[in-house]
């Protein structure tokens, strides 16, 4: 075990793991844009890619390797990852022991996404702009109904019970509370809306109520807002400006941060962060590997820049983040952009004009 915070690790090594389809594509993007970053502000960025991917996990049947996390743990700073997923491994058997292993395995339960409209022409929605989407969702990452717990009964016959739990735990449900609220005091906002479906869900989601009620009290300067997910979605739509910070489990998170997404203009421009303060985090698009723009030059790479952005930001290098989240703003002012964007430029095309905007 590393005591040194991942920050403070010297030089600070960096674990990239491309993964499968258009997440090879946008990660060597993101890497160009990192090494020009590096090379202006002299970070001490130590770049490691690890082959972690469908390919090797076919031919070799290794998904993530023995003693890995505690590798990546103890020896990294962060982690960057494209993105998952392989036609050829239906059950996405590699993916959950890697991207969901990571996510798990080193309790990294902020799954932190903004929503932001970096450009009014991109937003899908009839007389919004800017000032109107520019929201952060705090997801749940390491509990709810990922935890692959379940089973199948009398499996294949006509008689088949499949059975899958959630797990909510008030630890969990506390921790990642905390950590909208805390965020929502750092950064000067006002309002925190809790999404959950407590209407049917009376065990698991009561929980998350009550853990609201209760913190809601603590935190007394910041507004508490409820609503079930199926009105949240509705409202992201009606009224994205009534959101500043929304918290909420960990499969509602997944699903309402592809709908952020599409505010902002597109999966292909969505960001996250994998955190848990004080350790190694990991940092990814919001997308998948969309199998068929793999290697075809479609694949919008900001996303992933903007992944590196937050990395750079959480490694403590504020003004290289900041500048390379103003070359993407740039870019698509000056329609220097992937088709997904209006644009024509190839996805390396895109890299190349944001590496050289922060050079
Ligand atoms: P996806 O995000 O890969 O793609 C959905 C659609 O969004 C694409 O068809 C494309 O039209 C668009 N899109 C996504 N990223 C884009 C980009 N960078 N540039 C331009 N357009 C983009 O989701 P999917 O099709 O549901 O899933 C494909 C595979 O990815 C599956 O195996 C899925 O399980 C996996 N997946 C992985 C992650 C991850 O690794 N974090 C996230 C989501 C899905
Ligand atoms: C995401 C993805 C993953 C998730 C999948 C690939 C397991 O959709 O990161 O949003 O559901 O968390
Ligand atoms: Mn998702």
């Amino acid at each position: 075990m590393n005591d040194t915070p991942p920050q403070q690790r010297s030089p600070q090594r960096i674990a990239l793991l491309p993964g499968d389809g258009i997440g090879k594509d946008v990660t060597a993007e993101a890497v160009k844009v990192l090494e020009a970053a590096g090379a202006r502000w002299n970070l001490p960025l130590e770049l490691v890619s690890l082959p972690w991917d469908a390919d090797r996990y076919l031919e070799t049947g290794e998904s993530l390797p023995e003693g890995a996390l505690e590798d990546l743990r103890d020896n990294y700073s962060s982690i960057f990852i494209g993105a998952y997923g392989d036609p050829r491994v239906p059950d996405m058997a590699h993916a959950k022991d890697i991207l969901l292993g990571i996510r798990f395995g080193l309790d990294l339960f902020i799954n932190f996404r903004p929503v932001k409209l970096y450009d009014p022409s991109l937003c899908p929605l009839k007389n919004k702009g800017q000032e109107d989407v520019d929201f952060v969702v705090f997801r749940e990452n390491t509990e709810g109904a990922y935890v692959s717990i379940g089973g199948n009964f009398k499996k294949g016959t006509a008689d088949e019970v499949a059975v899958q739990e959630e797990i909510h735990t008030r630890k969990g449900v506390e921790r990642i509370l905390r950590a909208a609220f805390d965020y929502a005091v750092a950064h000067g906002k006002t309002q925190v809306c809790m999404a959950d479906k407590s209407n049917v869900m009376q065990y698991a989601h009561d929980l998350w109520q009550r853990c609201f009620a209760e913190l809601g009290e603590e935190y007394s300067q910041i507004e508490t807002r409820h609503l079930y997910v199926d009105a949240l979605t509705m409202q992201m739509i009606r009224a994205p400006e009534s959101f500043e910070v929304i918290v909420t489990n960990n499969m509602f998170g997944d699903i309402v941060t592809d709908l952020g997404a599409a505010l902002q203009g597109g999966l292909g421009l969505a960001a996250s962060a994998n955190l848990h303060p004080g350790r190694v985090s990991m940092f990814e698009p919001v997308h998948g590997s969309a199998p068929k723009y793999a290697g075809t030059g479609r694949a919008n790479p900001m996303g992933a820049v903007l992944s590196a952005a937050l990395m750079l930001e959480d490694l403590g290098h504020q003004e290289a983040s900041a500048a390379v989240e103003g070359a993407v703003i740039e870019a698509i002012r000056q329609g220097e952009t992937t088709a997904d964007l209006g644009g024509s430029r190839s996805t390396s095309e895109v890299g190349d004009y944001l590496a050289k905007a922060v050079s």
